[in-house]
């Protein structure tokens, strides 16, 4: 069904906006025109506006500016990522959905949705994700050992950070894994992985974007330190081939994550992140760490200089930004 579906709309495209019928579409595609006609329906209730006449065919005036997998995979340039798509309207959460299907699904499936009802963000908190944002999950099987499963986190938040300076705006790495325009937080990334002994099965990688919302879409508490890209653009954002470059960006940094040393990409963190050389408070399950920041480790963990001069590394955490002492 997919397959045809995407077939009728690539060659409605090609056309750009002449007749095709239902002829032609049938003879294409190896169906009946009644088939076409049948295709031709599903896709105007999904949003597709095709418009038909009985002597001239179909001619297709606008697609529905949603996050349908047609859409994403035509003149996608990725081998690995989006090869397979399940997409939803609405979800709880793409990583609770992504987690169930790991164990049977390739790597390199995508999980989308237009609206999360209950998003999950890091430390238990709720992820806020309303319509006109970005919420997918990228299911990965690198087959590296456990304690290295955080470096996707790094890998996933360079990418983002890559695409979106793409676009001619200043996107830093706050760690571990926001990524934010002007000190304002426009991604945040969640990383989940099962382990059997100390190799992965699969890392879900949770990525959300704010990317068309406005600011009065983001709840009261958060919107202070929050920002979307439609803001900072002061535009519309074109979510579809947004999401394509992402995902070959994406693609591109995990190519080269599993084939360089891992201090390729450090580096390149490194000179995103705004964390490093400032003075921070990381609130750990146990405790409060205070001091400088002053590096990374090639696991992921910060590196913090404390009063006493010490230095303590911290895998996981919520870090803000202090005033120097
Ligand atoms: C954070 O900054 O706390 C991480 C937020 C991660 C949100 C994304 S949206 C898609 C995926 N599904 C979820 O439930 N969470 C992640």
């Amino acid at each position: 069904m997919g397959d045809k579906r995407s077939r009728i709309i690539k060659a409605l495209k090609d056309a750009q906006k002449s007749p095709v019928s239902g002829e032609e579409l049938g003879l294409k595609l190896g169906i009946s025109r009644t088939m076409v006609w049948k295709y031709i329906k599903s896709l105007q209730a999904d949003g597709y506006e095709i418009e038909s006449s009985p002597k001239r065919g179909y001619v297709l005036k606008s697609v529905p500016q949603l996050l349908y997998p047609e859409e994403i995979q035509m003149g996608l340039k990725t081998t690995l990522l989006g090869k397979k798509i399940q997409y939803f309207e609405e979800v709880t959460s793409t990583n609770s959905i992504a987690k169930e299907i790991a164990a049977s699904e390739e790597e390199g499936t995508l999980v989308i949705a237009e609206v999360q009802k209950g998003g999950r963000g890091r430390m238990g908190r709720e992820w806020i994700s309303p319509h006109g944002g970005i919420w997918m999950s990228v299911i990965l099987k690198p087959g590296i050992p456990l304690r290295h499963a955080s470096r996707l986190t790094l890998v996933a938040g360079l990418a983002v950070a890559n695409v979106i300076r793409s676009m001619g705006l200043d996107a830093r790495i706050k760690w571990p894994n926001d990524v934010r325009i002007n000190g304002k937080k426009v991604c945040g990334i969640l990383t989940e992985a099962k382990a059997e002994v100390d190799r992965v099965d699969y890392v879900v990688l949770g990525i959300g974007i704010n990317v068309n919302m406005d600011l009065k879409d983001i709840p009261e508490s958060i919107r202070a330190g929050s920002t979307t890209l439609k803001t900072e653009l002061g535009k519309h954002i074109k979510r579809v081939s947004f999401l394509q470059d992402f995902l070959f960006e994406l693609e591109q940094q995990y190519i080269n994550f599993k084939t360089q040393p891992f201090s390729h990409i450090l580096n390149d963190w490194l000179a995103l992140s705004d964390t490093i050389g400032k003075e921070v408070k990381v609130t750990t399950p146990s405790r409060i760490i205070e001091g400088k920041a002053v590096g990374v480790t090639p696991d992921g963990a910060l590196v913090i200089r404390k009063a006493d001069d010490t230095k303590e590394e911290i895998i996981a955490g919520r870090c803000i930004y202090a005033r120097p002492r």
